[in-house]
Parts: structure tokens; C-alpha cells; sequence
């Protein structure tokens, strides 16, 4: 079997022979953080995905975030290393049911988070991700009632944060649900100068006691802002890796899931999926490509545009 050193030795060559670029999720695995040309949330890497001038973008990260480069991005060939790479989140919203629920609901101005399929995008007024949720929720005429959809806590932090009447999908990240707020308690006990960091998918009862709340790229940058602290990070657990990267000073622990398993740490399994070797694979055979039918991206493309003007 080829070494990690050798398989990123063979992504580096293939990329450029190919102009290709590879783009990556802070809960991708290290070893692909490290190959990758951009690591990032899911705002930056659609941000990087639209200005891509590569001929190939691969995406080392799940299904939605590549079909949203390649609506960003039509130019580009993009490709997933593997299909099964999806999304508890997006999987809780099926693109028919949620149009039955528009249709029941009419009137509202409609918001969705960008972790559901390019149907639902294409059903939506604007697209958020946690880094701008706040900020496009914000710029909705407050006599506008909204429908936010997948993420029932990320919508609940954000009714909370605005106090606008938001009529919620029932939607939600199984591993952001998955921290136990026992566990969190008790090591807050043993560690009462830490500091919480949470994601917005994250239960009520998480968010409540973190000190911060924010997106993957919202909690590095507040570990840089205070180098020296010791963190409890309640997120997916591959996100330790840039962080402590780019803050070696900083103490972080992982908040623990209910479950007792090997890592005891919250890991998603569609972005585990995901491994160096695929990548290689994926680069030299071009393949599982990414395509999105032009009347459905032409529709998708004008939400994510709305989203990416308020965001600059
Ligand atoms: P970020 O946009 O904060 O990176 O979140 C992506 C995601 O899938 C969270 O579960
Ligand atoms: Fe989806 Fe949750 Fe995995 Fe993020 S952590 S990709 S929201 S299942």
C-alpha cells in the first residue's frame, strides 16, 4: 500500500499536470488538509470554488459542497472522491416534501442553509451558511416572515440572536446532536478556565453554555484572537487539526459524545469517507464527476448569488 507521503506526492504532480486545485473541509481528514491547495468553512470554499480558474476542482468534502462549486463554478469539471460522501442535515430535507411545505406555507421569505441539496436551493430565496446566517437574516425586512430550512438549531440560535418569527424545517446534524452536555459539564468542572466553543447545529443546551458560537472558520479565528486559553471544542473533531496548527499555543479538548466509542469525539462519517487514496484515484481517472442540470443550477445559482453578495 502507497504511504500518505506518496500518494500526496502523486496528488501534487497529477493537480498540476492537469490544472487542477484541491479544495478542502476542516473535518477532512490531516493528511488531506495537508495536500489540499485551500482548506475552509463551508462560505470560503464556496467563495474559492467561484473564483477557481483550474480546469478541475476536487472536492474533499461531501455532496452538497461539490454540486455548490459546480453551481458556482459551471466552467470547471468538479469531482467528489466518492458519491456516498453526503449529509445527515441535507438528508432531512427531501426536496418534495419540502415544496409541499412551502406550498402550505405561502408568503414567506425563504432561507436555507447550505447543507441541502440544489432542489431545495432552488426552492429558496437565499442560501446561508453559519459564517452569515445572522447577517442575511438580518438584512430581511423585518414585516417578512421567513421559513428557515434544514437546521431546526441553527434556526432556533438564530430566532434567539434576531428575535424574527421563523417557521422551522425539522432538520439536524446527527453528529453536531450527538455531544453530551453531561460530559461537557463535567469537564467545565475539571477545566473552569476554558472556554466553549460551539457550532449553531449544535443542541440548545450546548449553546447556551458556550462562550462562542460560530462557524469552523468563526472558532479558529477565535482561538488565534486568544492564543493562549484552553478550548472546548464542540464540533466535528477533524477541525482540531488546523486549529492547533495554526495555534500551537492554544489547549484543546474535544467535547465528547454521548456515546462512549474509540475516539470519544464527535467525527462525521460522510466526511471520513473521504481518503487520500480516492483522491488520487479521483484525479487520475477524472471521476465521480459532479453535474447539475442547467435549469436546476440556473435556479440554485440565484440564491447562492444573493448569498455571496451580503457576504463580501
Ligand atoms: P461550516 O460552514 O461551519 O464549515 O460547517 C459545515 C458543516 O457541515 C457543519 O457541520
Ligand atoms: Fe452534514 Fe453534520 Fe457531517 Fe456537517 S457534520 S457534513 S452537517 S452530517
Amino acid at each position: 500500500n502507497p504511504s500518505n507521503q506518496d500518494l500526496a506526492a502523486e496528488i501534487k504532480d497529477l493537480k498540476k499536470t492537469k490544472n487542477a486545485v484541491l479544495l478542502a473541509h476542516y473535518y477532512q481528514r490531516p493528511e488531506i488538509q495537508d495536500a489540499a491547495d485551500f482548506v475552509g468553512d463551508s462560505l470560503a470554499l464556496s467563495q474559492q470554488a467561484a473564483k477557481a480558474e483550474a480546469d478541475i476542482i476536487v472536492f474533499a468534502g461531501v455532496h452538497f459542497m461539490a454540486e455548490t462549486a459546480k453551481i458556482l463554478n459551471p466552467r470547471s469539471k468538479v469531482l467528489l472522491p466518492d458519491l456516498q460522501a453526503g449529509c445527515s442535515l441535507a438528508q432531512s430535507c427531501p426536496p418534495e416534501a419540502f415544496g409541499a411545505f412551502l406550498e402550505s406555507h405561502p408568503g414567506h421569505t425563504v432561507v436555507s442553509y447550505i447543507n441541502c441539496s440544489a432542489e431545495v436551493k432552488a426552492m429558496s430565496d437565499y442560501v446561508c451558511t453559519s459564517s452569515n446566517a445572522l447577517k442575511i437574516i438580518q438584512s430581511i425586512p423585518s414585516e417578512k416572515p421567513i421559513i428557515f430550512a434544514p437546521d431546526k438549531n441553527l434556526g432556533r440560535y438564530l430566532i434567539r440572536k434576531t428575535g424574527r418569527k421563523m417557521l422551522l424545517w425539522d432538520g439536524s446534524c446527527t453528529v453536531h446532536e450527538a455531544f453530551s452536555i453531561d460530559k461537557l459539564l463535567e469537564l467545565l468542572k475539571a477545566h473552569p478556565d476554558a472556554r466553549v466553543l460551539a457550532h449553531p447545529e449544535s443542541e440548545e443546551h450546548i449553546l447556551t453554555i458556550a462562550h462562542y458560537v460560530g462557524s469552523t472558520a468563526g472558532m479558529i479565528a477565535r482561538v488565534r484572537a486568544q492564543p493562549r486559553q484552553k478550548y472546548l471544542v464542540a464540533t466535528e473533531a477533524g477541525i482540531l487539526h488546523e486549529m492547533q496548527k495554526k495555534v500551537p499555543s492554544a489547549s484543546l479538548i474535544p467535547v465528547p459524545t454521548a456515546e462512549d466509542n474509540s475516539c470519544a469525539c464527535s467525527e462525521c462519517a460522510f466526511m471520513k469517507v473521504n481518503t487520500l487514496e480516492k483522491i488520487r484515484n479521483c484525479l487520475r481517472d477524472e471521476t465521480p464527476e459532479i453535474l447539475v442540470p442547467e435549469v436546476l443550477a440556473a435556479k440554485a445559482m440565484r440564491s447562492l448569488e444573493r448569498m455571496l453578495e451580503l457576504s463580501v
